[in-house]
């Protein structure tokens, strides 16, 4: 069986609809509204076929290529207008999350055969637990009316995080993946509370006691694979950092306010996070426009989406961003 395979090569059955990766578009956002619009018409025809075919297809239609600001960056709230296609949008997204965890993990098992014994143990439990985590979100996607396949499935986790060197494998795949996902069931958790949903919130509170587990597995050999080996160390470390700086972005997963996911803060510290690590975290996460000027730039991108579909000219938006910087 072939080592290091690609993220293209990852097996679907025909339910999938795969997505291109998102590329890294949303780390360089402006926060400025008409830098937003701009950017977001530039990349709207590559959004539009990326929905094509999946339940996104009609949101898109109804909202514009700013979709994604109305119904997948805000914080999780029961009142919320947009929430039943944010919810279902993001277990979707959770339960894809689960099925390349799996396959990193069984991936790692299988791409590094000279790794100490304990460590491949440790990659087969976490197998083990992520196969078990792909049955909850099924079911709890059946929870609430998704099919497997109703939205898009970017590959975007499995391709950031597979490298072809084990310390920086379970630097990209258990430290920063998994740490994600330990943030995105906090958020979701306490979602379930407000929404006095307790099948979800117990499913995924369980789900999230293994998520620990398979952090720390990263935070113990990401220090045993480089304990006499100082540059192997900061690789390491540049490369969390890169992985990380693709899933943080201010008001998406962050310390800030107005982020939708925040930092499970207790969570990684019980899981081999240092304080300095998570003030890093913090730090790059800090980054990127408000949750109000996407907000705001949705609103102009669904009104100018609407005039075209009424056949109404719509002027380009233009906008330079040294002319901005200069003020
Ligand atoms: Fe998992
Ligand atoms: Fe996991």
């Amino acid at each position: 069986m072939k080592r290091f395979i690609s993220h293209e090569e990852l097996a679907r059955d025909s339910r999938f609809k795969r997505a291109a990766a998102r590329g890294r578009l949303l780390e360089s956002l402006p926060d400025e509204v008409e830098g937003v619009v701009a950017l977001m018409e530039q990349v709207a025809p590559t959004l539009r076929k990326r929905v094509e075919g999946t339940e996104l297809e009609k949101v898109y239609d109804e909202l514009g290529p700013g979709y994604p600001f109305l119904t997948q960056f805000g914080s999780l709230h029961p009142e919320d207008p947009n929430v039943d296609v944010q919810l279902r949008v993001r277990l979707h997204g959770i339960f894809v999350g689960e099925l390349q965890a799996l396959e990193g993990a069984g991936r790692t098992l299988w791409d590094f055969p000279e790794a100490p014994w304990e460590f491949r143990m440790n990659m087969a439990r976490q197998c083990w637990d992520e196969s078990r985590h792909c049955q909850v979100f099924e079911k709890l996607l059946d929870h609430v009316g998704v099919d497997v396949g109703d939205y898009p499935e970017t590959t975007t986790l499995f391709e950031a995080a597979c490298a072809d060197d084990p310390t920086l494998r379970v630097a990209g795949v258990n430290r920063c993946l998994e740490g994600l996902a330990c943030d995105a069931f906090r958020a979701m958790i306490d979602y379930a509370k407000e929404a006095d949903d307790p099948v979800m919130e117990q499913a995924i509170d369980f789900v999230l006691a293994d998520e620990l587990t398979h952090v720390r597995f990263g935070s113990n050999w990401v220090k045993q694979f480089t304990r006499s080996d100082p540059d192997k160390f900061r690789e390491a470390k540049e490369f969390q950092r890169d992985v990380e700086r693709r899933f943080s972005i201010g008001s998406g997963r962050s310390g800030r306010d107005d982020a939708a996911i925040g930092i499970a803060r207790e969570e990684r510290l019980e899981a081999g996070f240092t304080e300095e690590e998570l003030r890093e975290l913090a730090e790059i996460a800090d980054q990127g426009p408000s949750r109000d000027t996407l907000v705001e730039a949705a609103k102009v991108l669904r009104a100018r989406h609407l005039a075209r579909e009424r056949g109404e000219p719509v002027e380009p938006m233009t906008w330079r961003p040294e002319e901005a910087a200069a003020g």
